[in-house]
C-alpha cells in the first residue's frame, strides 16, 4: 500500500463526454477514502510547465460537473512531453520536455499521477512510468479503440448522437428519395459507424477494418430502388477506404499532430450519385459526437474508473490502467493494454448481425 497524501489528475488528447465524471470521482474518492489532497493539472502536461498550471481540487471545485461535457481541466492534443513544439530563436522546433515535467512532478510532492486519455496520451503515460513517474491510466475516447478494456468512456455518448443523426437523416431521406451519407468519427476503428449503423438501421456501413468496393455499395442502392425503397442511408467511418484506394485526410500529420482523417463521405456520395442517379447528400457529424452531456452509461463508467484509479494508486499499482472486463472494473498493465490497438472483430457478433440484417458492409 502506498501512503497517499497528494495526487494529481490530468486530461490529455481530444475531449470525450464523461471526463468530468472521472475527475469528480477521483477527487471524492481520494478525499473521502484516503484523506488525500488532489491537484488538477491544467491543459494536459502543459500544466506542469506553466505558472498556475496546478490547481487544488476539492468538493467545491467538482460540485455540479457530473452532467457537463468537456473537461474542467482543459486538454491539449499537442501536449506530448516527448515532442513539444516551442519557438527557439524565432524558429519552431520540437523538443523533449519530459525531464522538466518529471522534475516538476517531484517538486510538487506527488505520490501518484492519474492520466485520463486515449491511445496517444496513454502511450505517453507508459513512457512517463518507465521514467519513474507513479502513473495510473484511465482509458478515454469516443473511438473505443483502446485495448485491454471492453469499452472506453465517451463511446456510448458518441454512439447515441450518431444514432440520432441517422434517425433524423432517415425521415428527410425518405421524403426526398435521396441517398444520405453520414461520415462519422473513429479514426482507424469502425465502432461508432458499425454500432450506430446497426442501431439506426443504416443500409450501408463502411468501416476501416473492411475495405469496400464502390460497385458493391452502388449495387445496394440499386437493389433497394428495384424493391421500391427510393432512399438509402450510409454510415461511413472517417477511416474507411476503398479496396483499391487510400484513406482520405483533411490535414497532414507531423511530429506533433496526428494526421486528421476526413472527406471519404464526400467521395462515396459523388460516386453513388454518378452511378445510381439518386440525388445524394453528405453530413459530416464531426465534433458534435464529442460535445455535450454524457449518457448515464458514461457517467457511471467514468465514476467507476475514477474511483478505481485512486484505489490502484493507493495499492501502489503504478503503470496500470483501469479497464472494464466482463462487467467489472479491473486494473491491467498499461503496456499490455496498449500492445495492440482495439479494432472491430470481423468474426464478432456485431458484424454477423449487420450481415444478417441485410446491411451492406461494402465487401463481397
Ligand atoms: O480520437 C477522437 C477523435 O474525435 C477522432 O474520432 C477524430 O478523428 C479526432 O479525434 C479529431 O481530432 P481533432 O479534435 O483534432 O479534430
Amino acid at each position: 500500500m502506498a501512503d497517499l497524501k497528494r495526487i494529481a489528475v490530468l486530461t490529455g488528447g481530444g475531449d470525450a463526454p464523461g471526463l468530468n465524471a472521472v475527475i469528480r470521482a477521483v477527487v471524492k474518492t481520494a478525499i473521502n477514502e484516503y484523506g488525500c489532497e488532489v491537484l488538477g493539472v491544467k491543459n494536459g502536461y502543459d500544466g506542469f510547465l506553466e505558472p498556475g498550471g496546478l490547481i487544488t481540487l476539492g468538493h467545491d471545485e467538482v460540485r455540479g460537473i457530473l452532467p457537463r461535457g468537456g473537461t474542467i481541466l482543459g486538454t491539449a492534443n499537442r501536449g506530448n512531453p516527448f515532442a513539444r513544439k516551442v519557438i527557439r530563436d524565432g524558429k519552431e522546433v520540437v523538443i523533449d520536455v519530459s525531464d522538466q515535467i518529471i522534475q516538476n512532478i517531484k517538486l510538487s510532492g506527488l505520490d501518484a499521477l492519474i492520466v485520463i486519455g486515449g491511445d496517444g496520451t496513454l502511450h505517453t503515460a507508459q513512457e512517463m512510468y518507465e521514467k519513474g513517474v507513479h502513473v495510473v491510466g484511465v482509458p478515454k475516447t469516443i473511438d473505443n479503440d483502446v485495448g485491454g478494456t471492453e469499452v472506453t468512456f465517451g463511446f456510448d455518448t458518441a454512439l447515441g448522437i450518431a444514432m440520432e443523426a441517422i434517425d433524423r437523416l432517415h425521415t428527410t431521406a425518405e421524403a426526398h428519395h435521396r441517398v444520405m451519407v453520414l461520415e462519422l468519427m473513429g479514426r482507424d476503428a469502425g465502432f461508432i459507424a458499425l454500432h450506430a449503423g446497426i442501431a439506426g438501421g443504416a443500409d450501408v456501413i463502411l468501416i476501416p477494418e473492411i475495405p469496400f468496393k464502390y460497385e458493391v455499395i452502388a449495387r445496394k442502392v440499386m437493389e433497394r430502388k428495384a424493391r421500391g425503397s427510393l432512399f438509402s442511408i450510409f454510415a461511413v467511418s472517417e477511416g474507411a477506404r476503398p479496396a483499391d484506394g487510400e484513406q482520405v485526410f483533411s490535414r497532414e500529420g507531423d511530429q506533433v499532430y496526428v494526421a486528421r482523417l476526413g472527406g471519404i463521405g464526400q467521395k462515396v456520395a459523388e460516386h453513388v450519385e454518378k452511378v445510381t442517379g439518386s440525388e445524394t447528400r453528405v453530413t459530416v457529424l464531426g465534433h458534435l459526437q464529442r460535445g455535450g452531456s454524457p449518457t448515464a452509461f458514461d457517467r457511471l463508467l467514468g465514476s467507476r474508473y475514477g474511483s478505481q484509479a485512486v484505489r490502484a494508486a493507493a495499492e501502489g499499482k503504478f503503470g496500470n490502467m483501469v479497464a472494464l472486463q466482463s462487467g467489472n472494473v479491473v486494473q491491467v498493465p498499461l503496456k499490455e493494454a496498449l500492445a495492440v490497438p482495439k479494432r472491430v472483430n470481423l468474426q464478432g457478433d456485431a458484424i454477423k448481425t449487420a450481415r444478417a440484417l441485410g446491411i451492406s458492409l461494402g465487401d463481397g
